[in-house]
């Protein structure tokens, strides 16, 4: 694959990319992720294109005055380990930057976990480690029926290991 054929955009997921997305999230083990309505209400969102086919996604998620979660992050399977995830994943970080938002960003997918650790994060291990705005946003979260559906629907598949989460305050 050529670099020069994979093509970054701005602009919130059309309902075919969404779907697309969620279908892959609920093959994954690492992410409860976003019901269809919330995908299609991302405002920030970085896409992928190669040969101008969508192949992937890492979504800004603003929450509090001045926190983003860089998430959504996924690459269909077989356009993965090309640097397509890594040049969504610098979009998102630079969006992040230029907009003096505070980052937060949590995986437990080993890929994820080595980008994570090769940024400019303050890496912690425990939840209740990460800032109060944090801790209240991610408990908020999860109380959707969505996420409970898909937490217990994915109780089954087999994790790859603990949480990690990184943290970059604004300057
Ligand atoms: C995480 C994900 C988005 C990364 O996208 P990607 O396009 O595969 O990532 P890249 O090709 O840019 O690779 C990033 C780094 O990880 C390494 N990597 C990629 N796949 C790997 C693999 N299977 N095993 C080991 N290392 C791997 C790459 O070599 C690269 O490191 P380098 O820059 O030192 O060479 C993708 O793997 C994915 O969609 N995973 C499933 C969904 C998920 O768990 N998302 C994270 C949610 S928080």
């Amino acid at each position: 694959m050529q670099n020069s054929k994979v093509k970054i955009i701005n602009k919130p997921l059309i309902k075919s990319e969404a779907k697309i997305i969620l279908n892959e999230i609920r093959q994954s083990p690492n992410i409860t992720g976003y019901s269809l309505h919330e995908l299609l209400n991302l405002k920030t969102v970085f896409k992928a294109y190669v040969d101008d086919n969508f192949v992937g996604v890492c979504a800004n998620f603003d929450f509090e005055a001045n926190w983003t979660e860089l998430s959504a992050f996924i690459i269909s399977p077989k356009f993965r380990g090309q640097g397509i995830g890594k040049k969504l994943f610098s979009a998102s970080w630079a969006d992040a930057i230029s907009r003096k938002k505070n980052i937060f960003i949590v995986s437990r997918n080993p890929v994820m976990i080595k980008i994570l650790e090769e940024t400019d994060l303050k890496i912690l291990s425990s939840f209740w480690q990460l800032p109060l705005a944090v801790i209240i946003h991610e408990l908020i979260f999860s109380i959707s029926w969505y996420r409970v559906k898909e937490f217990i629907r994915k109780l089954s598949m087999k994790k790859p290991g603990r949480f990690v989460f990184g943290i970059k305050m604004a300057a």
